[in-house]
């Protein structure tokens, strides 16, 4: 088992975010400038900016890590799971008082051995699906958003009140409780070309007021559109929010030549598969995550 020294990790965006949070890998996509140019040529890393990490950063045993905003800590091989990276991560999880958590594929048999042999456990499912654009815009294309409500782009909105937002709303997804980006965080993983397109990132304002109260992020990946997150303030759910700026962005999206977008979502989010069903989204294969820690217990 190599040993891989902080000396050859990587400096993967200029934003503070590693000066700040000196161990780890990530969550919801990337310091993107030079963490993109990266990610084209290392599917791991295309692969944790798909699963919503950023910044990744190998720990110990060639296993990267990350720090999440939320405590948790991101662990993921740059090969299959062998049982002594399993044992590195649960110990690292013991030794550090931290939970650890891992994606792995539903499909991936022997490596979830592993990782249970290891001591992990299953925490919770994602469901993966592909939206077809044409498809989707046919039944939902008309969509609008409700009277006294605007969208603007991310790119026009005041950044700290969008992390807020962001935080808030991450409350509400299961798997992404108590997240709380610095500034720093956010904006490195919010900006950075190209994943990030202001046509589709969009905010929802309540005219009058100004409150952010809801958003749509779609990130223009190289493999392809991916839904990296919508949300919309408890108060104002139900009245078509969240339909209506997926289907701005999904138009972008097709305007730029794409056919279908990804996404996954957690299989106990009820609202989230509603979303998706309307969206006609099939699924194409499930995710767990695997835990191991204080919060796995
Ligand atoms: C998911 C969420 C963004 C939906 O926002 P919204 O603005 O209320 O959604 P819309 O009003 O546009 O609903 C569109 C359709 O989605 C489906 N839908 C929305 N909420 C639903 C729910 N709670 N249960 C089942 N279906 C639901 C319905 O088909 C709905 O159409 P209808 O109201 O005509 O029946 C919102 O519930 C939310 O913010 N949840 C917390 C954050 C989250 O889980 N985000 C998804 C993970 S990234």
């Amino acid at each position: 088992m190599s040993v891989v020294g902080r000396a050859k990790t990587p400096q993967l965006c200029g934003h503070g975010f590693r000066k700040a949070r000196p161990l780890l890998g990530s969550f919801e996509d990337a310091c993107r400038s030079s963490m993109s140019q990266i990610a084209q040529r290392d599917p791991t890393r295309q692969f944790l900016r798909a699963r919503g990490c950023a910044a990744p950063r190998l720990a110990g045993v060639n296993v990267r890590t990350h720090r999440r905003p939320d405590g948790r800590v991101v662990v993921f091989p740059i090969a299959p799971w062998t049982p002594d990276q399993a044992n590195w991560a649960v110990r690292f999880a013991r030794n550090k008082g931290v939970s650890v958590i891992t994606h792995i594929s539903a499909d991936r048999v022997d490596e979830l051995r592993i990782l249970a042999d290891a001591g992990f456990t299953s925490a919770r499912r994602e469901v993966k699906v592909e939206v077809d654009l044409d498809k989707a815009l046919a039944t939902t294309g008309g969509a609008r958003l409700p009277p006294g409500v605007a969208a603007i782009s991310a790119a026009d909105a005041d950044v700290d009140r969008l992390r807020v937002l962001d935080d808030a709303l991450r409350d509400d997804i299961p798997g992404t409780r108590g997240w709380r980006s610095t500034p720093e965080e956010f904006a490195g993983e919010t900006f950075s070309a190209p994943a990030f397109n202001p046509a589709t990132y969009l905010v929802a304002v309540q005219e009058g007021t100004g409150e952010y109260i809801g958003l749509v992020r779609i990130w223009m990946n190289r493999s392809g559109p991916r839904i990296g997150m919508f949300g919309v303030l408890r108060a104002h759910r139900r009245r078509g929010i969240a339909l209506a700026l997926l289907a701005r962005c999904l138009f972008a999206a097709r305007d730029i030549g794409h056919r279908t977008a990804t996404s996954e979502y957690d299989e106990t989010n009820e609202a989230s598969g509603g979303v998706f069903r309307r969206l006609g989204a099939h699924q194409t294969g499930s995710t767990l995550e695997f835990a191991s820690g204080p919060q796995a217990a």
